[in-house]
């Protein structure tokens, strides 16, 4: 179990899918963020912010990993685990969506509860999920044609990377 503290970046993490690892550090550093954060002061609109932001990249990041799990055929040549992946990112956002109603009629979540699952989510969906998908992509052609380079730098922008430690 991850527990609520800082969490400090190694390459154990990385997919070998640079697009993703790089999104997934900003994911990692948003949640360290939002952890300093919490710790002076945990009130309902820093929750709602912090779950606001999350939430927006989170999205952004998952519609990044479907989009090659359609362009490199994940769930025609590997449908179980396309279903379970695209189910773990529609957990993950009807979660936090459930945390921010609950915000809203005034449940607040303490620090500790809500970066222990944040962080033990992430960890475990790199971990296991994103690496099975990294894998599945270099497997399968990724790297090889210049199409796969192609970033949407408007998108990128959303989160500046300039505060990332990494
Ligand atoms: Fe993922």
């Amino acid at each position: 179990m991850i527990s609520h503290e800082p969490i400090l970046w190694n390459d154990d993490y990385l997919t070998g899918i640079s697009r993703i690892d790089e999104q997934h550090k900003v994911l990692v550093n948003t949640l360290n963020e939002a952890n300093a954060r919490l710790a002076v002061n945990v009130t309902r609109e820093l929750l709602e912010q912090i779950t606001r932001d999350l939430l927006s990249y989170a999205l952004y990041h998952f519609e990044t990993e479907e989009a090659l799990m359609r362009e490199y055929d994940y769930f025609g040549q590997s449908a179980a685990d396309a279903e379970e992946h695209r189910q773990e990112h529609r957990g993950f956002s009807q979660k936090v969506v459930a945390l921010r109603e609950g915000l809203r009629d005034d449940r607040l979540v303490s620090r500790e509860y809500l970066l222990s699952f944040l962080n033990n989510w992430l960890i475990h969906h790199i971990l296991h999920t994103d690496k099975q998908f990294g894998e599945f992509l270099q497997g399968h052609g990724y790297g090889a044609e210049p199409k796969t380079e192609k970033t949407d730098k408007s998108q990128e922008s959303h989160k500046s990377l300039d505060s990332s430690p990494f």
